[in-house]
């Protein structure tokens, strides 16, 4: 590795206090500070957070943790990819200046006993799905927060509702922080990317496009002055059938914030899905914008 490498590489923190403190030392010289929270095996949707980041603030730190309270007993939790060294490598090329690696034990020491349920939109889609998912994610994001004091916060809309849910946990327990969404990256032929992408076998990675080809559908009807959200859905699940080994948990047309169906269609909507393709489950949106 050259020194010119060395220098870019980010600040590898483990400990929650140590994180807190080097912060406050910088907070106090007047930093702006970004945080991306990211459960590591790093691809070019959470780098995308990063860069943004990176443009916008002093001081960027990127956690990699991947937390098991927002997986169910029966989840990946165990499979999930941890590449750490991997992550450090493609972040130096940002230059992010921290990357926050926390132990489970030090973020949920013995005797740990606190929760976060922020009712609402978490209750819905994924939450139907997933019932102690949200919880998990909040608890974990408003450690987060907490630990690093960071000004801003940045989540992709692949997540959509949980960026939804995580703007409401702000805004009712008055964290001071800004939550920056940024769009969804796509592998080109428009499968969003994911780290449980490669889960998928050959055949299930060809099939996992009808999700993208589904919203291009919706977005095409909707725009062209659809207002039955029925017929969206029904010409949404044609596409899907064609994948053989494609099962719907969700298709949702729903208000951008509260995500609450909306059966006939006005203003703007999120048009959210869920599909599982073989054993993995996907998930994709689109925000579609009508004057
Ligand atoms: P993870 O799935 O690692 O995602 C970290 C962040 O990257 C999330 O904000 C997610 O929306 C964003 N992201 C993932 N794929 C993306 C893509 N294709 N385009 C743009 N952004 C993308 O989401 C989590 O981790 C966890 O729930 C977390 C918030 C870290 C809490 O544990």
């Amino acid at each position: 590795m050259t020194s010119a490498e060395e220098e870019l590489k980010p600040y590898l923190v483990v400990d929650p206090h140590e994180m807190s403190e080097r912060v406050d030392a910088l907070r106090r010289q007047g930093k702006r500070i970004g945080l991306v929270p990211t459960m590591g095996a790093l691809h070019l949707g959470h780098l995308s957070l990063a860069i943004a980041a990176k443009n916008e603030c002093d001081v960027t730190i990127v956690s990699d943790f991947v937390n098991p309270t927002q997986f169910a007993p029966n989840e990946d939790f165990d499979k999930y990819p941890r590449t750490l060294d991997a992550d450090i490598d493609l972040l130096s090329k940002i230059g992010t200046d921290f990357i926050f690696a926390p132990s489970a034990n030090a973020m949920y020491p013995r005797g740990f006993d606190a929760s976060v349920r922020v009712g609402g939109v978490s209750q819905l889609l994924e939450g139907r799905f997933r019932p102690t998912h949200f919880d998990g994610v909040c608890l974990v994001v408003l450690k987060l927060f907490n630990i690093t004091r960071a000004d801003v916060a940045y989540f992709g809309q692949k997540d959509y509702q949980q960026v939804q849910v995580v703007k409401k946990m702000v805004e009712d327990l008055n964290v001071p922080i800004e939550i920056e969404m940024l769009p969804i990256i796509r592998e080109r032929d428009g499968l969003a990317m994911s780290s449980r992408n490669r889960y998928l076998s050959d055949e299930e990675r060809k099939e996992s496009l009808v999700l993208n080809k589904a919203l291009d559908k919706a977005e095409e009807l909707i725009k062209g002055g659809e207002r039955e959200s029925a017929v969206v859905y029904d010409a949404m699940r044609k596409i899907i059938e064609e994948a053989k080994d494609a099962k719907i948990d969700y298709m949702h047309i729903g208000d951008p914030k509260s995500l609450l169906e909306m059966e006939r269609i006005s203003g703007n909507v999120a048009v959210l899905l869920a599909v599982r393709v073989g054993e993995t489950r996907l998930i994709d949106n689109r925000l579609i914008e009508r004057k």
